[in-house]
């Protein structure tokens, strides 16, 4: 699939989903840069891939933060040679304060809107200049079926507010070879929900799905695959569900 000797980052690796998608990416051939606000979740990804007989460094990043962006990407230029692709998969979940829209703090909508919104808006404007040298490149964000849910609250806004993010950098990015998608997950087994949602939350949606059952990490990491690889060479700015047909959009 062309995947060996490529760099890719993944933001928010320390656990759940992400560390799904850098075990994988370091698989099928790829360097991986294991990046999270979590060090010791990072550093432990890292090693499990190295240990494995894959390429991995871990970075520290808050992808809230411009200058931290920006480090992350001068880092694993310097380190791993380049960027091919990147996963903007870090957001606040897992541990997540559960508030109404009424009675959420201000400043925990805007802490929240800083890391799942403007996260991979500042992770993309750091790294595309890297994957312009190499002559394109690839990036998936992390959206969820949230974001077409009127009652997710700023959990959605955000992951909605994302889609427009890939349409739009999917448009300024096209002409320099970069492809921008999107994974719009539902319900899936990670430790993030079974601690983060209402008790009996999950068990009511999935009854309702097409195909009766949470997602696993597994059905991302495939959507992933081939999101990035060059099959998908004509696809962009296109938000994929991979929900069991939870979200279903004319
Ligand atoms: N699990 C689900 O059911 C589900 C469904 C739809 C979408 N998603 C999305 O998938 C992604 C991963 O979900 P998960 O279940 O693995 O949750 P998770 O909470 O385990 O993963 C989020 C990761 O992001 C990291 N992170 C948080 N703030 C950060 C920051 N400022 N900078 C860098 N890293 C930061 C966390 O440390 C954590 O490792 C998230 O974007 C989530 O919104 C999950």
């Amino acid at each position: 699939m062309g995947f060996s000797g490529k760099v890719a980052i993944v933001t928010g690796a320390g656990g759940g989903i992400g560390e799904g998608y850098a075990k994988a990416l370091a698989e099928w051939g790829c360097a991986v840069a294991v990046a999270d606000i979590n060090e010791a979740g990072a550093q432990r990804v890292a090693e499990a891939i190295v240990a494995a007989g894959g390429k991995a460094i871990a970075v520290k990043v808050d992808v809230s933060s411009e200058d931290s962006t920006k480090a992350m990407a001068t880092t694993v230029a310097g380190e791993l040679g380049g960027i091919d692709y990147l996963i903007n998969n870090a957001a606040i979940y897992g541990g997540m304060q559960l508030h109404t829209m009424m009675d959420v703090p201000y400043d925990y909508w805007k802490k929240f809107m800083s890391v799942n919104m403007d996260g991979c808006f500042l992770a993309t404007r750091a790294v595309a200049p890297y994957m312009e040298q190499r002559g394109g490149g690839a990036i998936i964000n992390q959206s969820s079926s949230a974001a077409w849910l009127s009652r997710a609250g700023y959990y959605g806004i955000a992951k909605l507010a994302l889609n427009g993010i890939t349409q739009n950098m999917a448009m300024e990015l096209g002409p320099k070879n970069i492809r921008i998608n999107g994974i719009a997950p539902g319900p899936t087994d990670t430790e993030a929900t079974r601690t983060s949602t209402a008790e009996g939350l999950v068990d009511s949606i999935v009854a309702t799905l097409a195909l009766a059952r949470m997602g696993q990490v597994k059905d991302m990491v495939d959507a992933c695959r081939f999101l990035l690889s060059d099959e998908a060479g004509w696809i962009t700015g296109q938000i994929l569900c991979v929900d069991g047909g939870f979200i279903m959009r004319p």
